[in-house]
């Protein structure tokens, strides 16, 4: 099984999309094995998107995610990444699918809503970058034998 990490940006939160985000993750069937809610401080939103350090847009990116609280949440499932990914849809709200997160209430490339861990690797480095050990939580859902 594999865990994505997913951030409901602070203009999902203000924008009373956290439910509606976490939701269709949910009904897909991912399984939520840790979740909270805080403000980045700056040096944690250098790292989570260091990759995209030097960029024009970094600075910006960087105000932006630290500007107010956020949802962080480690969805679990079979292809945890790739589905997490397509629910979120591409980049620039603009160029999103309809039917996706992006594509269904977003404008703007810098204001997107919702975070989705690209890769397994990232997905790893990134939920420990959010999240203890110990919050988060190994279960079993009874419906899990409907899902798989
Ligand atoms: P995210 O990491 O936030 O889930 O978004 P992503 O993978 O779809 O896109 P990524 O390439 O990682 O870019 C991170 C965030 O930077 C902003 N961005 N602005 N102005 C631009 O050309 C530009 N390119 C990227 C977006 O807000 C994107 O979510
Ligand atoms: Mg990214």
């Amino acid at each position: 099984m594999e865990n994505s990490l997913v951030l409901v940006k602070p203009d999902g939160v203000q924008r009373g999309l956290t439910g509606e985000i976490i939701s269709r993750m949910e009904r897909k069937g991912l399984k939520i094995v840790g979740m909270k809610m805080l403000q980045m401080d700056e040096a944690l939103a250098r790292r989570h998107y260091a990759i995209h350090e030097g960029k024009a847009f970094f600075d910006d990116l960087v105000s932006f995610i630290i500007s107010g609280p956020i949802v962080a949440i480690v969805f679990q499932g079979k292809n945890a990444v790739e589905i997490v990914r397509q629910i979120v849809g591409a980049t620039d709200p603009a160029k999103a699918d309809a039917g996706t997160i992006r594509g269904d209430f977003g404008v703007d490339i810098g204001h997107n809503l919702v975070h989705g861990s690209d890769s397994l690797d990232n997905a790893s480095n990134e939920v420990d970058l959010f999240f203890s050990r110990e919050e988060i939580l190994a279960y079993k859902r009874d419906l899990d034998r409907w899902v798989y």
